[in-house]
């Protein structure tokens, strides 16, 4: 099928590159110019593992286009809608750029269009897409609203698309779920060629999930306040272990074997960041709190993130006594492993916490740094760990990525001042790091002193 998708961030261009992949002829386009030239001269705009492959291949099988928006709403009969919805002050959405492109769809097609909004939206806005399209139409447009809430997750959005457990669909006619189910067709059968697992043992049963629009509208929200919730949980439960002496990793594990709870997002840490947790969050505690529902749960999941930084700073200004002066090597920057983004990332207000108290922060990350170097221009971006913790008093753990849990031992001991580590994603198990001569402080689990200390 002929389908333009709109907006080339990660949810866009993973979407126009799968859906290329799995054989539709996609057209996407880019409103920043800048992104949009570099998509067409074969320049990533962003760090994601795998995507540029696909992006290169199908570009080149001319099975992906980049363009303008407007030539991408006379390209195809669905356009999926994938531009930003950043938080406003308020902490609602701002839909501006999903109005902006409604109206530009209303006033340019002449017969039908499938509209898929992908965006992470509050529930109604397919309601207010109808509603504008009808208001704006200048030729008599026909069309559908559906919504098509994306789950993939940053670091591994290839995968996540190709290989979902659920593809919801809200639709209001069967004419868009027949064209929904049509598009997802390859997705729902697993008959493509994955670009990841060359004997694509992966394929797995998938839920092919039809609603209305308004209940798949909420269970974007719902799915990642849950999550959220989950890992503010978690933490929570972690600064009990803390106090009364228990391993949270044991607790997790106990809890986790039980189905009804499962394992996973059941790791504590230093809280959730990125561009999707603590938006959404705020945004479902708004959406709630205008239709009269006090989600007081979710501000609470909200509280609890935001003490994470404050309860690592003291963690760190117990063991070094006064943080002044003090050299502090930060090893992580990106909200999690696998990706360069540095949105809401735990990283950027430790930092920024650590140097309003005086400490002399040096900092390394395998891709996020130039990211965060928009954000904390004064401080070195070093070229690895150890030259991060030249000097160092104390090293924080801050985002758990594989290359920090095979760290050379014997040569960070000989470039740190004390051998003292804080670790915010628990990447480590204490004994070992105990053995190789360093304190170590994790996250709800007992210290481990080195023999020389104990
Ligand atoms: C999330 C959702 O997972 C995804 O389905 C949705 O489409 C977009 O938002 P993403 O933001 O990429 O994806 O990150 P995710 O892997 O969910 O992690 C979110 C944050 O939670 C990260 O900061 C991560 O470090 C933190 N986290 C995750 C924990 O602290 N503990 C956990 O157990 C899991």
């Amino acid at each position: 099928m002929k389908i333009a998708v709109i907006g080339a961030g990660y949810v866009g261009l993973t979407t126009a590159a799968c859906l290329a992949q799995v054989g539709h002829e996609v057209f996407c386009s880019e409103s920043d110019t800048g992104k949009l030239s570099k998509l067409q001269n074969g320049v990533m705009p962003l760090f994601e593992p795998d995507l540029a492959t696909v992006v290169d291949d199908n570009r080149e099988a001319g099975r992906l286009t980049f363009g303008s928006t407007e030539d991408a709403i006379d390209w195809g009969k669905a356009i999926f809608i994938c531009v930003g919805t950043p938080p406003l002050p308020n902490g609602d959405a701002d839909l501006s750029s999903i109005e902006a492109v409604s109206r530009s769809i209303a006033k340019r097609v002449k017969g039908y269009r499938l509209i898929v909004e992908k965006s992470t939206v509050p529930v109604q806005t397919g309601s207010q897409i109808r509603k504008h399209l009808a208001i704006h139409s200048t030729y008599g447009l026909d069309y559908d609203v559906a919504s098509n809430p994306e789950f993939l997750r940053e670091g591994s959005a290839v995968g996540d698309f190709l290989h979902p457990d659920r593809i919801v669909v809200g639709v209001e006619s069967i004419r868009a779920a027949e064209l929904m189910r049509e598009i997802y067709e390859p997705i729902i059968e697993q008959k493509f060629v994955c670009p990841i697992h060359k004997n694509c043992g992966t394929a797995k049963e998938n839920a092919f999930l039809v609603t209305d629009t308004n209940s798949a509208e909420l269970i974007k929200h719902a799915s990642n306040s849950f999550l959220a919730m989950k890992i503010s949980f978690i933490n929570m439960v972690s600064d009990l272990c803390e106090v009364v002496g228990a391993d949270v990793s044991k607790v997790s594990q106990g809890m986790g074997l039980d189905p009804r709870i499962g394992n996973v997002f059941l790791n504590p840490g230093i809280g959730f960041g990125g561009f999707c947790f603590p938006k959404d969050v705020q945004a479902f505690i708004r959406i709630a709190e205008k239709s009269g529902c006090n989600f007081a749960l979710l501000r609470e999941v909200e509280k609890i993130n935001q003490q994470r930084i404050v309860h690592f700073v003291d963690k760190v200004r117990k063991e070094l006594w006064s943080i002044r002066g003090k050299k502090i090597a930060v090893l992580g920057l990106a909200f999690k492993p696998n990706t360069d983004d540095v949105r809401f990332a735990p990283s950027i207000p430790l930092i920024q916490t650590l140097i309003d108290e005086g400490a002399v922060v040096s900092v390394y990350d395998p891709e996020a740094s130039s990211k965060a170097k928009e954000l904390l221009p004064t401080i070195p971006y070093c070229g690895d760990p150890y030259e991060a913790a030249a000097g160092a008093e104390a090293i924080l753990i801050v985002t758990e990525w594989d290359e920090f849990k095979t760290i050379d031992w014997k040569r960070l001991a000989g470039v740190v001042e004390r051998r003292l580590i804080v670790d915010g994603r628990n990447i480590f198990n204490p004994p070992e790091v105990a053995a190789h001569g360093f304190h170590y402080i994790s996250v709800g689990r007992l210290p481990a002193l080195p023999e020389s200390q104990v």
